[in-house]
Parts: C-alpha cells; structure tokens; sequence
C-alpha cells in the first residue's frame, strides 16, 4: 500500500471515530493518536523520505490538508457534544412549576415580645424614646435616686437579689428613669419607655418567677399633669386589650411617685359584668403609676418648681398572662416549643 492510501485509511478511520465519539474525551484520545507527536499520521510524516524525492513536497501538502480536515472535524464534533450535553441538562432539569411550594415553617414571636413589640409601637406613635438600662444596678440608682432611702421600709416591698452592699439585680425598670433624668442635666422634656428584665427573690410559683420583665414608663416636662397620665393610661389599656376597655384609678403607695395611683382595666372577657378573669369584679389590676415624686426630680438636678411628670410601670408578663389566658409564668422562661407554637401566626398554621 502506497503512503498515500495508507493515508487514505487513517483519514477515513479518524473520521469514523469521531463520527462514533460520545464524549469530548473521546475526541481527544482521537486527537492525541492521529494528530499527536507520537501520532500515527504525525509517524506518516517521518516515512516521507521513503518517497521519490518529487513528490515529498505534495504529499506533505497532503498530509497537512488530511490533519487540518481531522481537526476541523473534531472541532465540529465538540460544538455538536456540548449542545446534546446542554440539552440533556435542561431536559434533566425541568421543573414542574404546577407542583405545590414547599412551605416554610415558621417560627413564632415570643408572647412577651409581642406585647413588648405593641407597646413600643404605640409609645414611639407618641414622641417616647426607648431607652435600656442595666440588669446588674447599683444600691443608689434602684432604690436611693428614687426616694428609697436605706433601711425604708418600702424597700420591703421588692425583695432584693444583693451582689454585695451596693451592687444587686435590679428589683424594677425604674432605675433606667433615674439615670436618665440624671444624664439630661434638668432640661426636659424627657420622654421614655425602658422595657426589660428585673428580679425579685420571690419564690417560683404559677404566678412568680425569680425574672420577669417591665416596662417603665416616664415623662416630664413644664405642666405635666394627673390628667395626662390618666389620658395616656387609657390609650395604653385600649391598646393591651381592647379599644372599649375602661380605665380606673385607686390610690396607692410607690415612694417615687405622689400620688400614686394602681391603675385597674375593665375586664375584656365580661366586659365588666364579672367572670373567672377578673375574679368577679369586672376590673384588673394591670399596673402601678403616680406623678413623679418632687425628691426623685431634685435628686436628678431638675427643678420641681418649673418641671413635673407622670411615671407607671407595667408588667408584661401578666399582661400576656391576661389576655392568652396563660395559667403559669413560668411557661415564658421554659421554652417549651408546644407552648410558644401556639402562638404562631395564623397563615401559618397557629392560633393567635
Ligand atoms: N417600679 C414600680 C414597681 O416595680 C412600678 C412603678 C413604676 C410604679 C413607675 C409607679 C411608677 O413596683
């Protein structure tokens, strides 16, 4: 067989070959035997000087025409691979977009943040700032700064997780009123709620728990007066529990407030006609409040001539406890998810 029909052939299988390739792989172990450097047409190349010397020039002509055809040919193979790869993926991954979603679970919010949440809403509507304060607290800042001398008797009413003479777990948000008052150098107006946790030394039962949360409330400025309170007193309870709730004032003793005032909501499950909720007497007891006490002013460097203001503290805890209808305090610090599922919303399957 003359070099040039065994050239021939090798053409002809190369293109058979490629014909037959099902993957680039293919194409390149094609590529790699006839083309390359140890490759069998490449080999044809080196037989050349067995040819008459006349005609070396025309059959390297051809064997360059035959490796450009093979090249060519396996680049045209490669772009037909890459496209019946393409399609095969996109038939693999067509999606049936008349398939239900898959539903994400949700979690829910925490009761107590809901009704802290709520409150916030309301009281930024009304020009308050939020303020933070510290859950570890000095003597002077949860007792002293608010009239609590040491040794008051009224001190009694909070019992107290002391740290060490001085440093203790503060009993109430009121401290947070205290260091504000304190930081505007006597100049209102001051407008702020301080939601958050405080501890008493109670003993844990359905209805106390060693940490619980509030809420403090405070304003001051030039002409505050009982009026407002009571004003924003009613906006409050109509927010927790219903736009026709009826407020009611009964006097009452805080030392950092005069007068104090416990403020009772009338009840949203009887509508004040008495039932298990508000224990027959179609009121409940939702919080303490007064105007602030002239001493916790001076104390803080305002002017009690020329400033006056109203404070009220409030516990979300029960006010959560209220109105879901939650028998122990203890279910908010426990985490028991059965529990905290109920309170999921709606469209996502819980109740309220
Ligand atoms: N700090 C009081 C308490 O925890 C509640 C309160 C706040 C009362 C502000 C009056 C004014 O008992």
């Amino acid at each position: 067989m003359s070099l040039q029909e065994k050239l021939a052939e090798l053409r002809q299988e190369a293109l058979v070959r490629i014909n037959e390739a099902k993957a680039e792989r293919a194409l390149q172990d094609v590529k790699v035997n006839y083309l390359g450097k140890k490759g069998v047409i490449t080999g044809l190349m080196k037989e050349m000087k067995e040819l008459p010397k006349e005609e070396r020039p025309e059959f390297g002509q051809l064997v360059n025409e035959v490796r450009k055809a093979i090249e060519q040919e396996i680049e045209a193979k490669k772009v037909l691979l890459e496209e019946e790869a393409l399609n095969a993926q996109l038939e693999n991954e067509t999606i049936d977009v008349t398939l239900p979603g898959r539903k994400v679970s949700l979690g829910a919010k925490h009761p107590l943040t809901k009704i802290n949440e709520d409150l916030e809403d309301l009281f930024i509507g009304l020009g308050y700032e939020i303020v933070e304060g510290y859950e570890v607290e000095s003597d002077y800042y949860n007792f002293e700064a608010l009239n609590l001398p040491k040794s008051h008797p009224a001190r009694d009413m909070q019992d107290t997780f002391y740290i060490s003479e001085e440093i203790l777990m503060r009993t109430h948000t009121s401290p947070v009123q205290a260091r504000t008052l304190e930081k505007r150098n006597g100049v209102g107006p001051v407008k702020i709620i301080c939601p958050g946790k405080v501890y008493r030394r109670d003993s844990d039962d359905a209805t106390h728990s060693h940490q619980f949360t509030q809420i403090e409330g405070l304003v001051v400025a030039e002409n505050i007066k009982m009026s407002d309170l009571k004003g924003t007193l009613e906006l409050l309870a109509r927010k927790l529990f219903g736009a026709d709730r009826e407020i009611r004032l009964r006097p009452s003793f805080f030392p950092f407030t005069e007068p104090s005032v416990e403020v009772d909501v009338s009840c949203f499950k009887c509508k004040g006609h008495g039932c298990n909720v508000c224990k027959q007497t179609g009121w409940i007891e939702v919080l303490g409040s007064g105007m602030v006490h002239p001493n916790v002013l001076e104390m803080a460097g305002f002017d009690s001539s020329k400033y006056s203001g109203f404070a009220f503290g409030l516990g979300p805890d029960r006010m959560a406890m209220l109105k879901y209808g939650i028998e122990d305090i203890r279910h908010f610090y426990t985490n028991d998810v059965r529990f905290l599922e109920q309170f999921k919303p709606v469209e996502d399957g819980g109740e309220a």
